[in-house]
């Protein structure tokens, strides 16, 4: 028996008191130890009350990450998050991710409370400090390597879904941010290793910022957390809630079914409509968004009517 195994109890008990003589019963263990035990967990900021005649009950299994609290509210059959391993303060999940990836099993998942050297999209780095969620996924999907970019659109999805779960519209930058109030408060890294004509593994790395409330001066005007647009919520419950929207939608991925996915990116994009910028290595084209199609991808018209279909890229809005 471990300690999660005790903290398994008594969350599922839905913060009801157990008495301290079932528990220990239960796990065959002298009632000292168990207050050991839970001493232990209360260390990693879980807060368990005891009160003497009525027990232990679960207060919070607080928000900072940890493999005693991690894997909680993740269902056993599931593929997504069947894994979890847990970093208080890591470099980078993708870069931890791709590598154990190949002797992994698809779906493990790495989490950090901090990255010190967060990943963005074309060498950039991505602000990850304490505060945020940030996690990778490993993938190995039978879907052929062409497919694989629509993955950022199947982690889009998820997180916008887990938001709309708790109340929060937010809008989808396509082709990897994630838009609240016109800022970014999340971001989508897909990582691909592949032979000529077989993928080896994806990884997909998303950040979100939950509760920072200050950024660096190099973002502060772009980005935003959701506490700092108003929303006190469970980073864990989020983290979770994600993984299960993943789950659905990967499966409905690896299934050539991107009907559903399709409704949301389009519904909800922050850029069909506009003037945008299509940033290349070579050089920037101006064009209008009008509109994702049925394989995912972004049709754009050019200024002289020229219209065509995006499978990834970097864009950016016009401002007018
Ligand atoms: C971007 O906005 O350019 C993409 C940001 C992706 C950030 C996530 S955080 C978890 C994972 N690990 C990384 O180093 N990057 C991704």
């Amino acid at each position: 028996m471990n300690n999660s195994e005790i903290l398994k109890i008594l969350y599922e008990n839905d913060g009801k008191f157990i008495s301290g003589e079932e528990m220990a019963k239960m796990f065959q263990i002298s009632r000292a130890a168990l207050s050991k035990r839970i001493a232990k967990l209360k260390e990693k900021g879980i807060e368990i009350e005891a009160i003497t005649n009525k027990g232990y009950r679960l207060r919070s299994i607080s928000q900072n990450i940890c493999s005693e609290n991690v894997s909680l509210g993740i269902d056993e059959n599931q593929l997504i998050g069947n894994e979890v391993i847990t970093f208080d303060e890591i470099d980078s999940t993708n870069e931890y991710a791709k590598k154990i990836a190949k002797e992994s099993k698809e779906g493990t998942v790495v989490v950090s409370n901090i990255q010190t050297k967060g990943k963005g999209r074309r060498g950039r780095n991505f602000s990850s400090q304490k505060g945020g969620l940030y996690f990778s996924i490993i993938l190995k999907p039978k879907a052929g390597i062409e497919k694989v970019p629509f993955l950022t659109q199947v982690s889009a999805c998820s997180i916008y879904k887990a938001l709309e779960d708790l109340g929060i519209k937010v809008k989808i930058k396509w082709p990897n941010d994630i838009i609240l109030n016109e800022k970014k408060l999340s971001g989508i890294l897909c990582e691909m290793s592949c032979e000529m004509d077989y993928i080896s593994y994806v990884i997909s790395g998303m950040g979100i910022n939950t509760s920072q409330l200050k950024f660096d001066d190099d973002i502060k005007d772009i980005a935003t957390s959701l506490a700092k647009e108003g929303y006190e919520i469970d980073k864990i419950k989020l983290f979770w809630n994600i993984l299960k929207h993943f789950e659905y939608f990967y499966s409905r991925f690896e299934n050539d079914d991107y009907e559903e996915m399709i409704d949301i990116l389009r519904n909800n994009s922050s850029i069909i409509g506009k003037q945008i910028n299509i940033i290349s290595p070579n050089e920037t084209s101006n064009a209008k968004a009008i509109d994702i199609n049925e394989n995912g991808f972004l049709v754009v018209e050019y200024e002289d009517g020229t219209i065509q279909e995006l499978n990834y890229g970097e864009i950016s809005i016009r401002k007018a």
